[in-house]
């Protein structure tokens, strides 16, 4: 099992779309059939939100509502060329750090993975994950400006993973004074995603290249990193190694990548399956993963 730490919705141009990191993580795990355990605060408009990710399969059982809040919303602005600006309403997410793990069925989760969130809640998460041994991955993306030396290398220390696109990268080596080499020695899992160049998994002393898969259209690139790290995960959570489980990734980016919002891709297993042979090796592995 999987723990997810945060969530919002996110609002594109007039569209009001579901979104949040945590919630377009497990939408897509969902899809992959991997089970997943959404640990998030909401506001009191979020119901229509949680019963759909419900129906796809999430248990939403570690989502806290509170009444007085509103759930937290991401407007972003897409041109042309990719390029966003976006802003934020933080509200029930400023209450993150009121949801804690040891009010989940903590002893089951394998791998939890920490996502941008409110930074005293990032913060309180690692420390109750180190402090229950639970091993997690360490995604600190958009609140990496935020974030101090400090508390950069004290998530990166214990974490299982680290993962993080080339830009982000850049501002870790930057703000921590940690080479990419030291980072490599911190941790099993280092992943850099570097956009339509695909990504790198470090570990081990292994290094893995992998390529993205052409996408129809490019309709709204709007959360194509969490969709990437939804098919990481699952893949490696049943057993694939890293190099096939990020061929995963690559995959279940490029359906987010030809629809608009972040959780309106849709297809069956078999058929992730079928795309995913068109453009890399079958075997048995895989067929057993994908259940074909
Ligand atoms: N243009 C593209 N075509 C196909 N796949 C892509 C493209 N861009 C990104 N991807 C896939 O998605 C992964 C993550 O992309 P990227 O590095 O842009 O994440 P990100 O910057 O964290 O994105 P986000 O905007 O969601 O935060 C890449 O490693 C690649 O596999
Ligand atoms: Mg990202």
């Amino acid at each position: 099992m999987i723990i997810l730490c945060l969530f919002q919705a996110v609002s594109l141009n007039i569209f009001c779309l579901n979104g949040g990191v945590a919630g377009n993580i497990a939408y897509t795990m969902a899809l992959l059939g991997h089970p997943c355990l959404l640990m998030a605060s909401v506001g009191n408009d979020a119901e229509t939100y949680i019963n759909q990710l419900q129906n796809v399969g999430v248990d939403v059982s570690g989502i806290k509502f509170f009444e007085d809040e509103f759930t937290s919303s991401f407007f972003v602005s897409t041109d042309q060329q990719n390029r966003q600006i976006a802003s934020f309403f933080i509200g029930a997410m400023g209450r993150a750090s009121e949801i804690h793990f040891h009010e989940q069925d903590y002893q089951q989760v394998k791998l939890a993975i920490i996502s941008p969130n409110a930074p005293d809640a990032m913060d309180m998460y690692v420390d109750e994950c180190q402090e229950f041994n639970i091993p997690y991955v360490y995604d600190p993306s958009q609140q990496i400006p935020r974030s101090t030396c400090n508390t950069l290398r004290h998530g990166i220390d214990g974490a299982y993973m680290l993962i993080a696109n080339d830009y982000e990268l850049e501002l870790i080596k930057d703000k921590t004074r940690l080479s990419l080499d030291t980072l490599k020695g911190m941790v099993k899992v280092l992943i850099v995603t570097r956009g339509k160049e695909g990504s790198t998994i470090y570990t081990e002393g292994e290094r893995f290249h992998v390529p993205i898969v052409p996408v129809e259209r490019i309709a709204d690139p709007t959360g194509v990193g969490d969709a990437y790290r939804a098919g990481l995960l699952a893949g490696h959570g049943q057993g694939l190694g890293w190099q096939e489980a990020g061929q995963v990734g690559s995959i279940a980016a490029a359906y987010v990548l030809e629809q608009v919002g972040t959780q309106k891709h849709n297809c069956t297993k078999a058929e992730f399956a079928q795309r995913y042979f068109q453009h890399f090796e079958r075997t048995p592995r895989l067929e057993t993963f994908f259940e074909v």
